[in-house]
């Protein structure tokens, strides 16, 4: 039975070294989000556009830019005009521009390029048996002579532009390469290379295209690995790569090429460009500074690079995109969040022990990429008790001890479930509010005095004012603090749950002096365990509320 999809062509790579390669150097990068991913987006992008994303791209750090395909696209003519002549492109900046290998096309793009300080000439034709004689009706032969006598007409017009005082190389590249048989990829990129016969000093671009990710990062490794040994001309060359991601192996098919020698990375912002897209740079390039390569590019804006990026294209970035999805930063399942949680309060410690960042759950500090730590913990009803604590600790300074934690944690997880969403913090402190501060009022505070005993200043007689469902009550009774004294008070109400003060905490928002206190009890009534909360300026009024929350609790609880 014949198999669904063609078998690729074999690899003989035995004597393959690139496995425990360690990448220490950044390679050059080239975005090719102008020509590559503006030809895939559903809305290309305008001039102003493009003006604000090649601005953009200089600003996080590209040295190369492939800005158009000018003899195609009249806007990308017209692109490359006006950023040549409104000296738009830094000295250290080189612009590349596609062509393919015919007369007229060449032309245009070397008018194209007119004035530009440094420029390189981006030369394709596809080199795999699938587009030469089932796409163009052409042999190796017909496309081996295309390719050479595109590469002199380009450097006859090169050469009048750099008589003009630019400087303008070449890159060549093999479309399809990882669907070429290798000898014939490396046969053509020889001849362009003995064409363009490159100056002392200068390189030519060889450009390795993955067009269709069509193989596995391992084979397409080992091509770049046997193309590299078998290269004639390492020092006139730089070899590159430029990987679809119709596999979705983009990032990790460019990362193994790299550690098979790959010298230079094509790719886009969030991998824009045909179909699946190309290489996402921003992850490449984060990976790479997270095993300690310096890339040169600065990512230390992601949010603001996300939404420029999101903006002009008209596309969203998922929320699960590695590094700048809006969702890579937070944990929604509560082991995770209490994990995050208890790392977080250790961070330096961590740091000290493993010699650098490390954080259960996180792995980069989003601090360095300019993302911020609240919006790590998202709350729904997968959330535990860690979570919903951190919450209420970095969105309104509270503390909670751990059995009050546990006693929230049940009843926004309920809430969760009821809504089946995910809460926002605001909804975390309303749910506080009705929970603790504000429940059902059974028996009301009108007034408490506690005073020292007159004879034992460490005894506080306590003497209370309390509305029992309508009714007003004057209560005695005495405690070693003014919480004990109010306790054995309301103790004494027959009206009342028979309960025991089992445990209190109490903090502070801040410092300030709108500073709140804020103070928690636990009661024991029964077989229940009831947790109140008090929230006041006065840290007696905050546990003298907390008492009653608890109380008034006790009857919401048993309803
Ligand atoms: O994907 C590809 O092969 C290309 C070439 C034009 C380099 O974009
Ligand atoms: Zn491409």
């Amino acid at each position: 039975m014949k198999a669904r999809y063609a078998a690729m062509r074999k690899i003989d790579n035995e004597n393959r070294i690139w496995p425990s390669a360690k990448i220490t150097v950044s390679p050059e990068w080239c975005a090719v989000d102008l020509r590559d991913g503006n030809q895939a987006l559903p809305n290309p992008m305008t001039p102003e556009q493009k003006m604000e994303y090649f601005k953009l791209l200089l600003d996080i750090g590209f040295k190369q830019i492939e800005i158009g395909f000018p003899s195609a696209s009249e806007d990308d003519f017209q692109f490359c005009r006006d950023i040549i002549e409104q000296n738009l492109i830094p000295e250290d900046v080189t612009i590349s521009v596609l062509v393919q290998s015919r007369k007229h096309l060449i032309e245009r793009t070397i008018e194209a390029l007119r004035g530009a300080p440094r420029a390189v000439v981006h030369q394709y034709i596809a080199t795999s048996e699938l587009h030469m004689k089932h796409v163009f009706g052409m042999t190796r032969e017909d496309v081996m002579k295309t390719a050479v006598e595109g590469c002199s007409l380009i450097k006859k017009g090169v050469q009048q532009l750099k008589k003009e005082g630019s400087v303008v190389g070449l890159e060549f590249s093999p479309e399809e390469f990882s669907d070429t048989d290798i000898d014939f990829a490396l046969d053509v990129c020889h001849a362009v290379v003995e064409e363009w016969n490159p100056e002392e000093g200068e390189k030519v671009i060889l450009n390795l295209p993955m067009t269709v990710e069509r193989r596995l990062p391992n084979e397409y490794a080992d091509m770049i690995e046997v193309f590299m040994r078998r290269n004639k001309y390492p020092e006139k060359t730089v070899v590159s790569v430029h990987v679809h991601n119709d596999m979705g192996c983009a990032v990790a098919a460019s990362t193994l090429a790299l550690m098979a020698g790959a010298q230079r990375v094509e790719g886009t912002l969030f991998g824009h460009g045909e179909r699946t897209g190309n290489l996402d740079l921003v992850t490449i390039a984060l990976n790479l500074e997270y095993l300690g390569v310096n890339t040169g590019l600065d990512f230390s804006k992601l949010d603001r690079i996300t939404s420029i990026v999101e903006r002009v294209t008209d596309m969203p970035v998922h929320a699960r995109q590695p590094y700048s999805g809006q969702l890579v930063f937070t944990a929604f399942s509560g082991s995770h969040q209490d994990a995050i949680n208890k790392g977080f309060s250790k961070k330096n410690e961590l740091i000290d022990t493993f010699g650098g960042w490390k954080i259960p759950y996180l792995h980069v500090d989003p601090n360095s990429l300019g993302r911020s730590f609240e919006k790590f913990i998202r709350i729904n009803s997968q959330s535990g008790k860690g979570g919903i604590a951190f919450v209420m600790k970095s969105s309104y300074n509270i503390d909670m001890p751990k059995w009050a934690q546990i006693d929230f944690a049940s009843t926004v997880q309920h809430y969760a479930d009821t809504q089946a969403r995910e809460l926002s913090s605001e909804e975390l402190w309303d749910l506080f509010e009705q929970t603790y501060l504000k429940p059902c009022t059974l028996v009301k505070l009108n007034n408490y005095w506690p005073r020292p005993d007159e004879t034992n200043p460490r005894v506080i007689n306590g003497e209370l004012d309390i509305d029992l469902e309508g009714k007003n009550l004057r209560l005695k009774a005495s405690g070693n603090g003014p919480i004990s004294a109010l306790v054995s008070a309301l103790r004494m109400v027959p009206e009342l749950p028979d309960f025991v003060l089992d445990d209190y905490y109490e903090d502070s928002t801040g410092h300030s002096a709108d500073a709140q206190a804020v103070c928690f009890v636990k009661i024991i009534c029964g077989s229940d365990i009831v947790i109140g909360a008090g929230v006041d300026p006065n840290v007696n009024q905050a546990a003298v509320d907390a008492v009653f929350s608890a109380i008034n609790r006790i009857v919401t609880i048993n309803e």
